[in-house]
């Protein structure tokens, strides 16, 4: 399997993660309730792994924390930025959060008609104004960093689903996040591919990145979450390390999904 992450310096974070408070989130849907008061908090530098029955509202949380969502009750606090209920977040505080959280997607969202490269260094030369030439360059060291340095000329269509994922990883850490919201990102993919791109997220972990991972990867929950968080219909219904979590729910509800899980 092509994989290279080295042991280089930090490049892509900034020198300090930051905490996210998630205070009495409250969002409904057409008159239903699908986030019921939720509250969490979590620690620069943590792993979180979310997971919970389909529907939970696990993928809707993920978008408030990002701003990429409107709530409508409650407050979320990313580092010193606070997101307010029913979009009344200035503009600045929104894209402060949004630079210091990237968020991957199931569906890569890579920009088809753009070669590898070209997807890393969009958003750092347009957003952040950075010059081409450093944008180059730094994107050449994180693409070295997910394995790919030598696919930084292809375009989307020619690479595999994991090695498009790790572009998405690369594109995202390329705005010198503080932390990376992940949804479902393996998903989609075999699981050789699927090894790959957790892989990589262990080794973004190891360098003290925020990780909160909306996964069904219960194997990978256990090896390098430091916490998994249960959503269920709205609520938190499990908060603890992976072995309180996954050997001894508390709940007959979570008994139930990891037997479905687990098959
Ligand atoms: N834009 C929307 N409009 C109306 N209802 C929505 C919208 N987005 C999500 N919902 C509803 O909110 C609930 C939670 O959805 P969400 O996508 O957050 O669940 P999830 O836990 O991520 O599920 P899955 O594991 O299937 O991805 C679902 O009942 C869904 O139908
Ligand atoms: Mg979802």
């Amino acid at each position: 399997m092509e994989h290279a992450i080295s042991a280089s310096p930090r490049t892509h974070a900034n020198a300090k993660s930051a905490a996210i408070n998630a205070k009495a989130v409250r969002k409904h849907f057409g008159g239903r309730t699908i986030l019921n008061d939720v509250s969490l908090d979590f620690r620069p530098g943590e792993t979180v792994a979310i997971l919970g029955p389909s529907g939970g509202g696990k993928s809707t949380f993920l978008r408030c924390l990002n701003g990429l969502c409107h709530f409508d009750e409650g407050e979320v606090r990313v580092g010193s930025r606070t997101l307010l209920a029913r979009g009344r977040t200035a503009g600045h505080e929104l894209e402060q959060v949004r630079r210091s959280f990237g968020m991957i997607f199931q569906d890569f969202q890579l920009f088809p008609h753009r070669t590898v490269l070209a997807n890393v260094t969009e958003a750092p030369v347009r957003v952040l104004g950075e010059g081409r030439r450093s944008a180059n360059e730094r994107a050449h060291e994180l693409l070295r960093r997910v394995g790919l340095q030598d696919h930084a000329e292809k375009y989307p269509h020619q690479l595999s689903g994991g090695q498009k994922q790790r572009v998405a990883i690369a594109r995202a850490l390329a705005m010198k996040p503080q932390g990376l919201l992940c949804d479902e990102i393996t998903s989609a993919l075999d699981p050789e591919l699927k090894a790959e791109v957790l892989k990589t997220l262990e080794d973004l972990k190891r360098e003290g990145l925020t990780l909160l991972m909306v996964t069904h990867e219960i194997g990978f929950a256990r090896r390098a979450a430091d916490r998994v968080v249960v959503l269920c219909d709205g609520k938190i219904l499990e908060d603890g390390t992976p072995r309180e979590v996954l050997d001894s729910p508390t709940s007959p509800r979570m008994r139930e999904f990891l037997q479905c899980v687990l098959g």
